[in-house]
């Protein structure tokens, strides 16, 4: 917790779509987080090269991965939201968690961390969630489990033209996911 007296979450999305639906889930959960809960958007990550442990010793770390990688640390809890892509995480995303793995005192240690997914398909991208999950216990993360959000059928659950989340079963289902990883981060926080 910082100065303001509340929680702070940073938010990662895994797509970079400028539709995404996962990224239209992250804009909406402000509305939806408890009174103790802020969200702040991570910096961009857009971009950030394909990792390469050459150009990491050679140049260093590219700004954006310290500038996320300081977000983290800064955070009491990380969300992320993501795709799913070919049953797995998006290289982007992959990509991004490679580099800051690398980050001397990586930031994941102990970190808690809230998984949802939006999808297409009916599923909402549980497959992906389950191996981001497994790159998380290397990371040695706090992984919050239950309940969890997974979004399937995304074009009936938000607004064609704003991309608000319009669906007000998913916006309970949010809603309680994200009142449950506030008491988990004061359990796992001390
Ligand atoms: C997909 N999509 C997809 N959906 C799914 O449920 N399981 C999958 O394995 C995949 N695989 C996949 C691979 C690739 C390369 C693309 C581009 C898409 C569909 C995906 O869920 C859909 O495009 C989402 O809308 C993408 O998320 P954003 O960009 O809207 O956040």
């Amino acid at each position: 917790m910082s100065g303001n007296g509340k929680l702070n979450m940073v938010g990662l999305c895994g797509s970079l779509r400028a539709g995404s639906f996962n990224h239209a889930l992250l804009r909406a959960l402000p509305d939806l987080a408890p009174e103790r809960m802020a969200i702040a958007e991570a910096p961009p990550i857009g971009t950030i090269p394909l990792y390469n442990a050459d150009v990491q010793n050679q140049s260093g770390f590219p700004a954006e991965v310290m500038a996320l990688a300081e977000a983290i640390r800064a955070a009491d809890g990380v969300i992320i939201a993501s795709p799913e892509y070919n049953y797995s995480v998006p290289g982007v995303l992959k990509n991004v968690l490679d580099w800051v793995s690398r980050v001397k005192d990586q930031p994941f240690r102990a970190k808690p961390v809230c998984l949802q997914s939006v999808s297409g398909g009916q599923l909402g991208g549980a497959r992906m969630q389950y191996h981001l999950r497994q790159i998380m216990v290397f990371l040695g993360a706090d992984v919050f489990t239950t309940p969890e959000v997974f979004v399937g059928g995304a074009q009936q659950k938000f607004d064609a033209e704003t991309l608000a989340l319009t669906d007000e079963g998913t916006r309970d289902f949010v809603t309680r996911q994200l009142k449950a990883f506030a008491d988990y981060v004061d359990r796992v926080s001390g």
